[in-house]
């Protein structure tokens, strides 16, 4: 099987965990496009969606379906969206696609995250794939040189202003073995908008897309603190 009929497996599965009447997430990207596509054709009566990019609200509304401002929404039951890589943990790596900003503002508000992908995001450790982080372009030159110390190689995604005005800068070389550390860290550097690290908003599910079929991984709820 190709990698864009896997995508379209995990699409079509995505859809058993949408309720009719409520609302839904939904992010960014080929696969989530897929699970559009799975939408549009289940007619299914949503109270609206809340989504995480331009092209998806367009795509939402193209199918007859509304869009609401995140703004007048107070929870999400389910939010579903891809992702570059995921661990075994259910720890992300997302931004390819530029959306992570309010990729994660949608994961914020959602009870459950759903990530649909195909087996080859599954990884051991994050970061063979370039980790995406959202910077105002005042911020580039100190950013990076804060990446370049902790050994990775920050390359600035030229031609992509973010729907928030803002520039990427693709990280490659990191091993990324303490995501939720890792988030916390770059999350404190001024002009950061958003890591593409999706530590404190993993996946409560992930669907992939296997040559054998959709394996469902079931990722264990966080330990509450002691
Ligand atoms: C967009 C994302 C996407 O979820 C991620 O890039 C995966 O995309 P695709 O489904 O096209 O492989 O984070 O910002």
């Amino acid at each position: 099987m190709t990698q864009d009929e896997l995508k379209a497996l995990v699409g079509q599965a995505a859809v058993e965990f949408v309720v009719s009447g409520q609302i839904l997430g939904v992010g960014t990207g080929s696969t989530v496009n897929k699970f559009i596509d799975a939408l549009a054709a289940r007619r299914d009566h949503l109270a609206g969606a809340v989504s995480s990019s331009e092209e998806t609200s367009a795509r939402l509304r193209a199918i007859g379906i509304r869009v609401l401002d995140a703004n007048d929404v107070q929870s999400i039951p389910v939010y579903i969206d891809g992702a570059d890589e995921i661990d075994h943990s259910g720890h992300m790596i997302k931004g390819g696609g530029a959306a992570l900003t309010r990729e994660k503002i949608v994961a914020d508000l959602a009870e459950r995250f759903i990530c649909i992908a195909d087996e080859s995001k599954l990884v051991d450790v994050l970061g063979a794939y370039p980790l995406p982080v959202e910077v105002i372009p005042m911020a580039l030159g100190q950013v990076s040189r804060r990446f370049e110390a902790m050994g990775g190689k920050p390359k600035t995604r030229r031609g992509i202003v973010t729907d928030n005005g803002h520039t990427i800068i693709d990280v490659h070389g990191l091993a990324i073995t303490e995501p939720l550390a890792m988030e916390d860290e770059i999350n404190q550097w001024p002009g950061v908008v958003t890591v593409g690290i999706f530590g404190r908003h993993r996946a409560s599910v992930c669907l992939l897309g296997t040559p054998s079929g959709v394996r469902r991984i079931d990722f264990l709820p966080a330990a509450a603190p002691a």
